[in-house]
């Protein structure tokens, strides 16, 4: 058992102190909003993620897990500090480090013995050296400390799953000290078999960039290769599927969609680009990759207005708003600027989504109207538009959809429905890169 303080209670701090929490570790969340402490402390999850409730009450409950606003309360006689807040998009597309720069150096003071300090967050290849660097400038005397790099690889939506079968761990520092204490941290997935990869601060954290870059750039091919499968007649679905087939391309990630979003993929590749360019390089798949999806973004509204023949005076229902299924968060979602481009085109917009509801009443207030029932969103609308692939929305009752809708047409920008069954219903369908056989 460890002492071990995780800053920042978001989804990747919270999901991670929990889980080590359940691996027998004695956890400390610090965040500095009250708020969510306060929440914590009730033992209520601040967002939306399967199974998290559950691990976090059950966890508190064992005395293994507290919560504080405090990081003194937390980091002194901690063996292992994580930092896990947020890394946000400069308007130029670079990362904003001031987060992760101003908890080390909060830290700094309270360092007493040997502390290993853990980066999570996302950050650029030379973040881990800074951090050592700050701490060593603001921390009273001289601590015996290591900088460890250990990216976080989950999905929001499966977050809980993904700390607790992990594809691999991803461990980056010049210490071997640091390293054996990131072991015994992890041990039940060392035990577990799980790949360790042990590397260098640098390495390991060009992983985490390479690796949703990657992802990024995936549905970015897929996403334009559907506009072109339009064009010529070609079915999307059946190419994917054809090609994932082929052993060294697999079947992953390449579901064609309205453009990624999230809070990590709209940023990685902006600061991967930007990470490039500050050393005179250039990675231009991923510049082109996030030009695909700004297009494939505004391609969805040019494609609902041709489908309708115009916007203005329609009312759409838009079925999710959430940047993917199984979350509520609305960060860098497609939707947004769906409904800003309906909006703007003099349509009126009836929401509906199983999470992310009072998120999106934030952001839009009385502009568009929201629906707890999918049914209720589609009454009287001129479109049923879907933009999240919610499971549930997979299993829509086409009669009472063509019963309540105003005009029979189903733009489905996940491509959940099958197409011959609504056009057998009678409905004008449209998916993304589909064609009827
Ligand atoms: N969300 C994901 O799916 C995901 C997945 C992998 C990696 N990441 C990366 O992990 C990092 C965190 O992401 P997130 O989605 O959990 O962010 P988030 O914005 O949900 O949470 C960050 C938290 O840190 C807190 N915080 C900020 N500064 C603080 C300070 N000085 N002291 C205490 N608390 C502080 C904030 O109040 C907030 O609660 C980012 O770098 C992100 O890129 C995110």
């Amino acid at each position: 058992m460890m002492k071990v303080t995780v800053v920042g209670c978001g989804y990747v701090g919270l999901v991670t102190a929990a889980g080590l929490a359940e691996l027998g570790h004695s956890v400390t969340g610090v965040d500095r909003d009250r708020a969510k402490i306060d929440k914590l402390r009730r033992k209520e999850v601040p967002f939306y993620e399967q199974n998290l409730e559950e691990m976090l009450v059950k966890n508190i409950k064992a005395r293994r897990l507290s919560f504080t606003t405090s990081l003194g309360l937390g980091a002194a006689n901690s063996e292992v500090i994580m930092i896990a807040v947020g890394t946000p998009m400069r308007p130029d597309g670079s990362p904003d480090l001031e987060q992760v720069e101003a908890v080390a150096r909060e830290i700094a003071p309270y360092l007493q013995d040997y502390t290993v300090i853990v980066n999570k967050s996302t950050v650029p290849v030379g973040t881990g050296r800074r951090i050592a660097a700050i701490i060593k400038e603001s921390a009273r005397g001289t601590p015996e400390f290591d900088v460890v790099s250990n990216p976080e690889f989950l999905r929001e939506g499966s977050a809980v799953h993904d700390f607790r079968y992990p594809d691999r761990i991803v461990i980056g520092t010049d210490s071997p000290k640091a390293l054996r204490i990131m072991e015994e941290l992890y041990a039940p997935f060392l035990a577990a078999n799980v790949p360790f990869i042990r590397t260098t601060l640098e390495t390991a954290e060009m992983i985490k960039y390479a690796s949703n870059a990657f992802l990024a750039t995936k549905l970015s091919f897929v996403n334009e290769l559907a506009e072109l499968c339009e064009t010529v007649g070609a079915d999307l679905p059946t190419v994917t599927y054809g090609m994932g087939l082929d052993h060294r391309i697999g079947p992953h990630f390449l579901a064609a969609g309205p453009g990624y979003g999230g809070s990590c993929f709209p940023k990685d590749t902006k600061a991967l680009i930007h990470l490039a360019r500050a050393h005179g390089k250039q990675v231009s798949i991923v510049e082109a990759t996030v030009k695909v999806n700004e297009r494939t973004k505004k391609r969805m509204v040019e494609k609902i207005q041709k489908v309708l023949g115009g916007l203005a005076g329609r009312t759409i229902a838009l079925l999710g708003l959430a940047f993917k299924a199984n979350t509520d968060d609305l960060r860098e979602s497609p939707a947004l600027p769906i409904i800003d481009g309906l909006l703007a085109n003099g349509a009126k917009v009836q929401a509906h989504d199983p999470q992310a509801l009072a998120a999106a009443k934030q952001i839009f207030g009385d502009r568009i109207a929201y629906f707890e029932d999918e049914y209720e969103a589609a009454a009287g609308a001129d479109a049923l538009v879907i933009s999240t692939e919610w499971e549930a929305y997979r299993r829509l009752d086409l009669a009472t959809l063509k019963k309540v809708l105003a005009r029979p047409v189903l733009i489905d920008l996940r491509n959940l429905l099958d197409p011959a069954q609504a056009r057998a219903h009678g409905f004008v369908y449209e998916g993304i890169g589909r064609v009827v056989q």
